[in-house]
């Protein structure tokens, strides 16, 4: 299927138009253009009939397939198939630009030696930074261009990627340059974070000056030269009992904030350090993990604008029985986003959907929740609620089509290869029949 160029509405800018038509479901996810939460968080906006029409990198109608038509004659059409048509996802947390998987620890963990006291020993994080700083940027953009390729294949349109596996002034901006080779290249839109903050390098940590040279390091070095090449937008931090506290963390988010990176913060992952109410304090964009989050973090997520980013297959693969909260969060009026995580250590998950199905059946939110949270408020835990999550006109053309019937179906199927079109802001990520 080719697009083709033909006259668009009136005001709108001509350009290549795509209909994306037969669809036996459709869910805009539309409304407000920001995090939803409690009651709101119920309706996937199921409009029966409706087809979108993409009009370069921008939806410019959702509308029924027959008013499409018209509006739109001669336009190119991709069949949706009695599939469902929705919103591509928003995968707002990964580690994608790595070298090598960590199979050795995986076997570890599961003896009984705790993710922490591995990283303690040298291996864990540190294991991925030795590799990282082996490799070339062009091994590590071979390496992750198929593993977006993977995320795109379930659906997702949107990806946020962390550095943080550097560890050092040039190996940082290396890090963050191949993410940027990453968006350049397309197709999927992928948004940058520096996350030198991931852990203090083995160098660092042979003399009691160690943890706050590197500290300075970040503040002095790393973020000036990540805002004076535009490098990254968000800055996060690992804030937990055992990596960085809470005075570090505060520190690094304002020196952060400072060079214009908008504040992350990995909270409360293992134990209770926080680091969830540290994010409501900073009113920072997301506070990601939250599987050991406290009361008083709850009720501080929930009367913030930080959205609580909950990562199920983390748990799930670091095999300690605990998950986030999620329903207290929702009960409690917060924000909640799902996201991967990818990562060598806690998360090699290339296979989204999946997030969906610990969502419902670990985290025991509804399918509407467990959508809601992977589109518009993944789009808000990146700043992006007023670009892309929903099926709305003026919204980028971030767009997936599933081989199933109702959107209850994506995480009840578990495993299975669904999505058989994507698009990213109308580029075509994803296509199998
Ligand atoms: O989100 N928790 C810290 N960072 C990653 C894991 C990184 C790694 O182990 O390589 C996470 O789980
Ligand atoms: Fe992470």
């Amino acid at each position: 299927m080719t697009s083709a160029t033909v006259g668009g509405p009136e005001g709108a800018a001509p350009g290549p138009v795509t209909l994306l038509v037969n669809a036996a479901q459709t869910i805009t996810c539309a409304g407000a253009p920001r995090a939803r939460r409690g009651a709101e968080l119920a309706d996937v906006s199921v409009s029966p009939g409706y087809g979108v029409a993409m009009q370069g990198d921008t939806i410019a109608a959702v509308a029924p397939d027959d008013v499409l038509r018209r509006q739109f004659p001669g336009a190119p059409e991709f069949d949706c198939a009695r599939g469902l048509l929705a919103p591509g996802f928003v995968d707002s947390h990964t580690h994608a630009v790595f070298g090598a998987g960590r199979y050795a620890e995986h076997e570890l963990r599961a003896t009984g030696v705790p993710y922490l006291e591995i990283a303690r020993q040298g291996g864990g994080i540190h294991a991925s930074v030795r590799d990282f700083r082996a490799r070339t940027d062009d091994e590590l953009l071979a390496l992750a261009g198929p593993r977006l390729a993977r995320l795109a294949a379930g659906g997702v349109t949107t990806l946020e990627i962390k550095s943080g596996y550097g560890l050092s002034v040039p190996d940082e901006l290396r890090a963050l340059r191949v993410v940027r080779r990453l968006a350049e290249q397309g197709p999927l839109n992928v948004v940058a974070t520096c996350m030198a903050a991931h852990e203090v390098p083995v160098e660092f940590r042979d003399r009691p000056a160690g943890r706050r040279e590197w500290l300075d390091v970040i503040c002095d070095e790393i973020y000036p030269q990540v805002a004076a090449e535009q490098l990254a937008r968000f800055a996060d931090v690992f804030c937990e009992p055992g990596v960085f506290g809470i005075a570090e963390s505060r520190r690094l988010l304002h020196e952060g904030r400072a060079h214009g990176l908008i504040p992350k913060l990995h909270a409360d992952e293992l134990r209770d350090g926080g680091g969830a109410v540290l994010a409501a304090e900073l009113e920072a964009v997301s506070a990601d993990h939250l599987a050991a989050i406290s009361p008083d973090g709850v009720r501080a997520l929930a009367a913030s604008s930080t959205v609580a980013t909950l990562l199920p297959a983390t748990m799930l693969f670091l095999g300690t029985g605990h998950q986030a909260p999620a329903r207290s969060l929702v009960d409690a009026g917060a924000a909640i986003a799902l996201a991967s995580d990818f990562n060598p250590g806690t998360s090699p998950l290339q296979a989204f959907p999946l997030v969906l199905t610990l969502a419902v059946s670990v985290l025991r939110l509804s399918a509407a929740e467990a959508w809601l949270a992977c589109t518009v408020n993944g789009a808000a835990a990146l700043g992006l609620a007023g670009r892309t999550g929903q099926l709305t006109p003026g919204f980028r053309a971030d767009v997936a089509v599933h081989a199933v019937e109702d959107y209850r179906a994506w995480p009840y199927w578990f495993g299975e290869r669904l999505c058989i079109g994507s698009w990213a802001s109308g580029r075509a990520c994803h296509q199998r029949r």
